[in-house]
């Protein structure tokens, strides 16, 4: 439905900010996740000039795509990324409401939500890479719904390019600022990526609304000993930075550019 009714208002002149999958992964469109692409707003240009529109759309990633590839970002820009293993436990809210029928989930995990590992596979690249080539790495997800109300958590094994250990791998993602932030953009937060030292963190009810819910929070960030480079878990609020707030965010973003 949001396929269609979003190409009508891109005709009629408007700019569509979405958080529906149906145009995420089209070559003209931006798929955006501010910190870490805001200059893909310029396929817009492209988009316009193709499509004949005055308008645009512009996307949101898919929420654990969008938890994930905060803290990837610092990591991909200065140690490089071979391959991405990520385990994720998302919350029934991340199905709309009124989500998951209460006798399939209260007391279980469901060990598959559909297409969201295709979404996760193919979202980061194109979230990481240039305006017209994804980047260089390969990512498996295994997604699994799990009894919680907010909050999406994910186990991630990262593989790198070159060698490092945890607490450089922590000094990254501490530093780690984009656009948004430089630009004081009002849905912004300080910090993107929040690490959290305590060896029990994040946790879904403790941490999911650092940052107004916009933050990342990272913890546990470790050695692997099997793929070779570094292990942690990742947590986020999947209807605030997965979504409504990741689009105010785009929004704000679109302003500063001048498309709206
Ligand atoms: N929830 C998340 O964590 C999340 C994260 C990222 C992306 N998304 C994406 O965001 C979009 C919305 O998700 P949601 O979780 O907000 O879902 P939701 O709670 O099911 O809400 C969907 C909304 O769309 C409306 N709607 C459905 N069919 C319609 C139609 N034919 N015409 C007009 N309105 C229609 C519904 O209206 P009624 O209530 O009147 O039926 C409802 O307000 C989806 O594309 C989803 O994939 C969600």
């Amino acid at each position: 439905m949001a396929g269609k009714t979003e190409k009508e208002f891109a005709k009629a002149g408007y700019v569509v900010v979405s958080n529906a999958s149906t145009h995420r992964m089209e070559p003209d469109v931006p798929l955006l996740n501010p910190e870490i692409n805001f200059n893909h707003v310029s396929l817009i240009e492209e988009q316009r000039r193709r499509r004949k529109w005055d308008g645009a759309i512009v996307t949101n990633p898919n929420c654990s795509t969008a938890i994930l590839t905060l803290p990837l970002k610092p990591i991909y820009d200065e140690f490089g990324i071979n391959r991405v293993v990520v385990s994720t436990m998302q919350a029934v809210s991340g199905a709309g409401y009124p989500g998951v029928a209460s006798l399939d989930i209260i007391d279980n995990v469901i060990p598959f939500i559909g297409k969201e590992e295709e979404k996760v596979q193919t979202e980061t690249l194109k979230i990481l890479g240039s305006h017209t080539e994804p980047a260089d790495f390969k990512v498996s997800a295994s997604c699994h719904r799990v009894a919680t109300l907010d909050g999406h958590i994910e186990a991630v094994f990262v593989e790198l390019k070159r060698n490092s250990d945890p607490d450089s791998i922590i000094a990254a993602m501490e530093s780690f600022v984009g656009e948004p932030q430089r630009l004081k953009l009002p849905t912004a937060p300080a910090k993107p990526v929040v690490v959290k030292r305590e060896e029990d963190r994040p946790q879904i009810r403790l941490d999911r609304m650092e940052g107004s819910g916009m933050s990342a929070v990272v913890g546990r960030i470790r050695k692997d000993p099997v793929i070779g480079g570094v292990k942690f878990v990742v947590l986020g609020h999947n209807t605030i930075r997965g979504a409504a707030g990741c689009g105010i965010l785009n929004a704000e973003c679109l302003k500063a550019e001048k498309y709206i």
